[in-house]
């Protein structure tokens, strides 16, 4: 394990869902794994008037709950000593003093400047901590997704944040980055030699790759509806996974090596505009329905919701990339709330054999399938086809599968824990550039625009479902089905 310097850690948003249910409890982790030094301070920052003690019982409750079984008293005990609290409105700069104040005499220390609120605040905090003379060449700033709501939006919060902070000192987060399932996909590709040549046009005939989720919108009505699916999973999430399935080996793991590899895959996207949407999208809204056998309310009638709102609580994709490699290939991206299970999974189908000499069986399986499975459990399984015991030649779809967790048998970090620890470290590689980021909105503006001129509105679908049958033809025109109803 790396030891890591003394640092202060600065948490704007610091009494909210992210800090208390996500970063406390990732903090938390790390310092109970002898990471963090006794030397470190974390401050949480928000506009409440709490003392330090309301603070620290607040955040060891959200600990003890997200923590679970691994909560340890007398870890808490030391950990506890790190944290306080900061009174600020992020619009008041006379509310600056008292930070500024807090870190006097520790610029030598590396400080992180973690922005947990919505992204319209950016701008002002980062005017605000100019103007206070707290931003020191070891200061790093951490911005929360999703990075205003369209290119225009992100570009302003990106000059204001930059006219602060230079871009190495700018951490765009994407936690998916951080998942151990994630990198692990970048071992699979590029820690191999096995894949490589079959990971292209010729041999690949289509690849999946679906984010969904159990749960409703919970208690972000406000947020999300505001935001829904196209920005909250698939502008950052489903696009950066994307590109780590179809991006060219880059020459290190260097950060900008990475970056740059990335970059060339959101740039070679085909654009989805007009009326491509029509037959390349869907998008759609969950009716009452139920989870897990449990009724659950529709989209509608969930808390802090319009009750006309056109937001899409799902969307599906097909998405094309125009490169060499990936030309003819057809990528299915799928996200939604309230599907039927709770997955994140890749697919990779590849293609027959050029004619069969034997007795093909008698299932849409045909093809050998690859199947990367980040969520809930990590796991790597190929179907390929094996002879049928008994007489004759019949073949049969057989797995070879590797379960990560038993093959490893160790805890993985949460996705919080390693990017956290990656600010103070300075390291960028799971962090996305700014050029990453522009061009990742270029591609979803106008999916959003044709959507307003050339469709009907979301299509509904029963929570507990895959989402609406829309979703379904648009595969099966091309020949295909989404996983999991094969
Ligand atoms: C967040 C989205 O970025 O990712 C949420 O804002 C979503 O709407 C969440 O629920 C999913 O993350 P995970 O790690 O639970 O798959």
């Amino acid at each position: 394990m790396t030891f890591l310097p003394h640092f202060d850690m600065l948490l704007f948003g610091g009494t909210g869902d992210l800090v208390t249910r996500k970063l406390l409890p990732a903090l938390y982790r790390r310092y109970a794994a002898g990471q963090v030094s006794a030397e470190s301070r974390i401050f949480g920052i928000a506009r409440s008037a709490l003392s330090r003690s309301t603070y620290t019982a607040q955040a060891e409750a959200a600990c003890r709950e997200f923590v679970g079984k691994e909560f340890d008293a007398r870890q808490w005990e030391g950990f506890s000593r790190l944290l306080d609290y900061v009174r600020l409105d992020a619009g008041a700069e006379k509310d600056y003093a008292a930070l500024a104040d807090t870190l006097k005499d520790r610029e030598a220390v590396i400080r992180v400047f973690f922005f947990s609120t919505a992204s319209n605040l950016f701008s002002v905090i980062c005017q605000n901590l100019a103007r206070s003379r707290v931003v020191t060449p070891l200061s790093r700033v951490v911005l929360e997704k999703p990075l205003g709501h369209d290119t225009a939006s992100a570009d302003l919060i990106n000059e204001q944040v930059g006219a602060v902070f230079t871009e190495s000192q700018i951490y765009r987060i994407d936690h998916y980055l951080g998942k151990e399932a994630v990198q692990n996909l970048m071992a699979l590709r590029f820690g191999n030699a096995l894949f490589e040549p079959l990971w292209r046009r010729g041999l690949i005939k289509h690849i999946q790759i679906t984010v969904a989720e159990e749960l409703g919108v919970e208690r972000r009505g406000n947020f999300y509806d505001k935001t829904g699916a196209l920005r909250d999973m698939v502008q950052n999430h489903l696009l950066q996974l994307l590109c780590i399935m179809a991006m060219e080996p880059p020459a290190s793991s260097d950060p900008d090596a990475v970056r740059d590899e990335k970059l060339k895959v959101l740039r070679a996207l085909r654009p989805l505009r007009d009326r491509d949407v029509l037959t390349k999208s869907v998008r759609g809204q969950y009716k009452a329905g139920a989870s897990r056998g449990v009724a659950v309310p529709g989209y509608l009638d969930e808390a802090d919701i319009a009750p006309d709102s056109t937001t899409e609580t799902f969307v599906a994709l097909k998405v094309e990339i125009d490169t060499w490699r990936w030309a003819g290939v057809p990528l299915y991206l799928r996200t939604g709330k309230r599907l039927q299970d709770r997955v994140t999974e890749l697919v990779v189908t590849f293609d027959e054999v050029p004619y069969p000499i034997f007795e093909m069986p008698n299932t849409n399986h045909t093809a050998n399938e690859l199947v990367i499975r980040l969520q809930p459990d990590e796991s790597i399984t190929m179907t390929i086809l094996a002879k049928n015991p008994g007489e004759g030649m019949r073949l049969k779809p057989v797995s070879l599968a590797l379960h990560l967790g038993e093959s490893f048998k160790t805890r993985s970090l949460d996705a919080y824990e390693r990017l956290l620890m990656d600010t103070v470290k300075g390291n960028l590689t799971l962090f996305m550039r700014r050029d990453e980021l522009d061009a990742a909105w270029a591609w979803i503006d106008p999916i959003r625009a044709a959507w307003e001129q050339f469709d009907e509105g979301p299509k509904t679908y029963i929570a507990g479902t895959w989402g609406p049958a829309a979703s379904s033809a648009m595969l099966s025109r091309d020949g295909f089905a989404w996983h999991d109803e094969l």
